[in-house]
């Protein structure tokens, strides 16, 4: 959801107080603008503190950094409507630190939101191509400058052949709807010696459909893991969906649909092509 322009002014002002678990305004404002604003941080899971010495929104977690994402980005996500959680920066790092992110390497991120893990990928010297559907959260990215390249694009549409090489890495949240679909699409873009790492819906670990079956078992194939992440590791954005983390190291030769996989596919020769 899209902050009102009004309740966006009073949270991006310099005076505004976003620190630990509160906000604090301490400037009057007009009480309808406030009422807005109350309602929306108690969509974000907020609740009001009225005592005098404190007279804030009070959230069950830290939430600087959170507010700092969806600020920059005009939107938030609340408790009934959570379609974009941006990563929390703890778990950002652990991800890039799993994944092995080193200056000069190539990575993608294919749903990359407004930018929590491409800012950490390119603090550490990556080169990072970036895809982002909602072209708001695309135009943030951009201003942000952290990215090689930005597309304002439906990933699942892009051909990994449009690229002559993978990537080093594929680092990645993706929306938990259809998550599975865009893991092993974003694996088509991953060098065959390349790593991949996802969050990922934590059903992936026990769902009995064929594909979620079939991907579990190439994962341990290739001695990747999906590991369990605690309860709380997305907290920090008002909510407690469970989630895991899927690491898959590239296994040269092995069952997984990497780049070198689609580029050894044999190509149509123009054998239908009677127009020629
Ligand atoms: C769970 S959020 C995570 C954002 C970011 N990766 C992060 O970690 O903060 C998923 C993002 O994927 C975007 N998205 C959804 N479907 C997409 C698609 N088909 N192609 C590209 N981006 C998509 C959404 O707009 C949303 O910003």
């Amino acid at each position: 959801m899209r902050f009102p322009t009004d309740v966006l002014a009073i949270l991006t002002d310099p005076r505004t107080v976003i620190r630990d678990h509160r906000i604090h305004v301490p400037f009057q404002f007009e009480l309808e603008v406030w009422r807005r604003m109350n309602t929306i941080l108690k969509d974000m899971g907020a609740t009001w503190d009225s005592r005098k010495a404190y007279r804030a929104h009070v959230f069950p977690h830290r939430i600087e950094e959170f507010m700092r994402q969806c600020l920059a980005a005009g939107e938030y996500p609340t408790r009934y409507e959570q379609g974009w959680f941006p990563t929390p920066p703890s778990l950002v790092t652990q991800i890039v630190d799993l994944a092995g992110v080193y200056p000069g390497m190539t990575v993608l991120e294919p749903s990359a939101g407004s930018g929590a893990i491409t800012s950490e990928l390119a603090r550490r010297g990556a080169l990072v191509d970036a895809y982002e559907v909602d072209e708001w959260r695309a135009d943030v990215l951009r201003e942000q400058g952290d990215c090689r390249k930005v597309f304002a694009a439906d990933f699942l549409a892009q051909d990994p052949l449009e690229y002559t090489e993978g990537f080093d890495r594929v680092v990645m949240n993706p929306p938990f709807e259809k998550g599975l679909d865009h893991i092993k699409h974003a694996l088509g873009f991953m060098k065959k010696d390349g790593t991949l790492v996802s969050v990922m819906t934590a059903g992936l670990m026990w769902w009995s459909d064929k594909a979620s079956v079939q991907f579990r078992k190439e994962v341990e194939e290739v001695g990747g893991e999906i590991e369990l992440l605690p309860d709380d590791s997305f907290a920090a954005c008002g909510t407690n969906v469970r989630t895991c983390l899927v690491y898959v190291p590239g296994y040269p030769g092995g069952p997984l649909r990497t780049h070198d996989w689609h580029q050894r596919q044999p190509q149509q020769l123009g054998l239908f092509d009677f127009a020629a």
